[in-house]
């Protein structure tokens, strides 16, 4: 017989301490019921990063995109204020907004030429005269939530939830030292992996446990023993001392620096430093069995001169994540077989996953009350 949802997110302890605590059950991850609940009360419920700070600095300048099926436009008014806005048009639905990034002065919907400023409101709506009891003032594009960090922007769908701040809590004071602002943006690229967008999460909050058996190349340049795992508020910070290396070429030329800074933000946000080098990486789901993860690449020399070094570097990154993604499928398919049910966790290693679980768990369970 089918289990019940409930019955489902009952069977996750997040009360156990991490000497005693499992993972979150396999269903979790295969289940389109948990995934229907994450989507409501986790992507729709906390701050989700949709643009960089840098493609929306000017007035007009503006980035559409979509979050859990949302679509959403953020843009710089005329004033120099940032907003966000459903990018749907209030006379019959249509995205008023077509291209994915750009610079305007006006917002024209393609459909019957309706026009809204970038403040959202409708300027102009074409052979309308007569039609009763219609206030263009009602008729603005519906504003989300916009808010930003560091080089990010973030949205929040939920209306109620806490201001940004007080979602990332401690993050933003041990990020602070680390001047994110000293790298410049170099290229995106997006990778589509056969897994459920926790199991990436999981692989990245391992704490290193599976830096010497599957990045080789990685591991030579990371001091694993000192490797250090701290949880805070909704972050995980992980880091490492690095040493020198002669075990691979392209890893040493490119990974440097007194120290390796991985910091994941609950529940999708990961932000990876070495010096002179940032990348950021953003899970999305994509059904329950799969999942988009977008890199952006930074480097602090972004010049024609760096771009063959810069390339090499996102070259060493993508190495590493085709590892992971290998891995992430191979237990995705695991976790579809009667032969699992949970896992423990490393209490050396893996208090970051076991913190990403009963983050989880709390929304997924408030959420389940509510419905
Ligand atoms: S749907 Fe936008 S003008 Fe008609
Ligand atoms: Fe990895």
């Amino acid at each position: 017989m089918e289990r019940s949802l409930q019955e489902i997110l009952q069977s996750y302890n997040d009360r156990s301490p991490l000497e005693e605590a499992y993972t979150i059950p396999a269903s979790w991850y295969v289940d389109e019921r948990v995934a229907a609940l994450e989507r409501q009360f986790v992507f729709g419920g906390t701050w989700q990063v949709v643009a960089r700070a840098d493609q929306v600095q000017e007035p007009g300048q503006f980035v559409a995109t979509e979050l859990e099926g949302e679509p959403l436009i953020v843009v710089r008014g005329g004033d120099g204020q940032l907003r966000g806005f459903y990018n749907v048009c209030r006379h019959h639905a249509a995205a008023v907004v077509t291209e994915a990034s750009g610079n305007a002065s006006i917002f024209r919907c393609p459909y019957h030429g309706w026009s809204y400023g970038l403040e959202g409101t409708l300027k102009g709506a074409p052979e309308f005269e007569g039609v009763c009891n219609f206030d263009r003032g009602q008729n603005g594009l519906v504003p989300v939530r916009v808010e930003t960090w560091e080089r990010f922007v973030f949205v929040n769908l939920d209306e109620n939830g806490a201001p940004l701040a007080g979602f990332l809590g401690g993050l933003a004071a041990r990020v602070a030292p680390l001047n994110l602002s000293q790298v410049h943006f170099f290229e995106r690229r997006t990778y589509t992996l056969n897994c459920n967008w926790k199991v990436f999460v999981d692989n990245y909050l391992d704490g290193g446990y599976h830096v010497p058996h599957l990045h080789k190349a990685l591991n030579s340049v990371l001091d694993y023993k000192q490797y250090t795992i701290e949880n805070e508020d909704r972050f995980c910070l992980q880091s490492s001392p690095m040493v020198e290396s002669e075990v691979d070429e392209a890893t040493s030329a490119t990974r440097q620096g007194e120290r390796a800074w991985y910091f994941w933000q609950y529940p999708n946000f990961m932000i990876n430093l070495y010096a002179g080098y940032m990348d950021t990486n953003l899970v999305l789901p994509d059904g329950v069995d799969r999942c988009k993860v977008i890199f952006d690449f930074y480097f602090d020399d972004v010049s024609e001169a760096a771009a063959e070094k810069n390339r090499q570097s996102i070259a060493v990154g993508e190495r590493v994540n085709d590892e992971d993604v290998g891995i992430c499928e191979s237990v995705q398919r695991g976790l579809h077989s009667r032969a699992y049910q949970a896992g423990r966790l490393s209490v050396r290693r893996e208090a970051g996953e076991h913190l990403f679980h009963r983050l989880l768990a709390g929304d997924l369970k408030r959420g389940g009350i509510e419905l």
